[in-house]
């Protein structure tokens, strides 16, 4: 039995809408957007300002006082409420440009700065993943877990890398450093749909030293709701402001990567 307020619930319920209507803007623009690149690689296109326009006005039409973060220019900090929506409304952009089908609309709720919802949206596999805090996680509405693998060994992990970086950046050799030591290791172009991932128990870890709150928001919370350990790649507690995040499946991998990672 759900144990969130009425509010909380309500806020759910239109983050799920949201992200649904956002990821029926990305379905429609598919075979007629155009792509320019924000930085070298850093692809945007119009469907990535369309979905974040509708998903804003979807929630400012019943929330008028929240606070706003998304990652196409949306910033809009409230000066009466404590609740602010961090809003990535394509997590995939690159994938999503190549016709790869593994992207996702992602948004987080926090209150005072401490996440209390979430939800991620896949439209191609019509796969809602949301949490409220308290509350469990779920996969279109059923119960999730995280794999609860102990065994690195027997661990699938997936790692983003910076856009661009060289081979002597850290974050390859990290990743190199990874690969002797779990059984594999993927870069798949969407963190939000990882940790989603990782919630469910399709894959057991996830890290990045190079993502934005927008990233990150909502399945940090799907994560933690479904079992699973989250922590900077220190082992030390999660800021989304700051770009490291690793997720696992149980505190013993988490543990074991981050002496690996450092
Ligand atoms: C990107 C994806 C990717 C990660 C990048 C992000 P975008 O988001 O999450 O997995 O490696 O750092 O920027 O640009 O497609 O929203
Ligand atoms: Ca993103
Ligand atoms: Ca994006």
């Amino acid at each position: 039995m759900s144990t969130s307020s009425p509010l909380l619930t309500e806020i759910l319920a239109t983050a799920v809408e949201a992200a649904h209507l956002g990821g029926k803007v990305l379905q429609d623009w598919v075979g007629r957007f155009s792509v320019s690149e924000k930085s070298r690689a850093n692809l945007v296109t119009e469907a990535d300002y369309a979905s974040q326009e509708l998903i804003h006005q979807t929630i400012v039409s019943r929330f008028s006082d929240h606070g706003f973060l998304g990652e196409e220019g949306l910033c809009h900090e409230s000066e009466t409420s404590d609740y602010r929506w961090v809003i990535d409304p394509l997590d995939g952009t690159s994938n999503y440009v190549h016709g790869f089908p593994y992207y996702a609309v992602s948004i987080g709720v926090e209150k005072s700065g401490e996440l209390v919802a979430g939800v991620i949206f896949d439209p191609n596999r019509d796969e809602t993943f949301a949490a409220t805090i308290g509350d469990g996680a779920t996969l279109n509405e059923q119960p999730i877990s995280t794999s609860g693998e102990t065994d690195l060994a027997a661990t699938m992990a997936m790692a983003s890398l910076p856009v661009g970086g060289d081979e002597h950046d850290p974050a390859i050799e990290r990743f190199l450093k990874s690969l002797k030591h779990l059984q594999t290791v993927q870069r798949s172009g969407s963190a939000a749909l990882n940790l989603a991932c990782v919630a469910c128990g399709r894959i057991d870890a996830f890290w990045s030293t190079s993502l934005k709150p927008w990233d990150v928001a909502a399945g940090v919370l799907i994560v933690r709701e479904a079992g699973g350990a989250i922590t900077n790649l220190e082992g030390g507690r999660i800021d989304i402001m700051t770009p490291d995040i690793l997720a696992t499946s149980s505190r013993k991998i988490g543990q074991e990567l981050t002496d690996i990672l450092n």
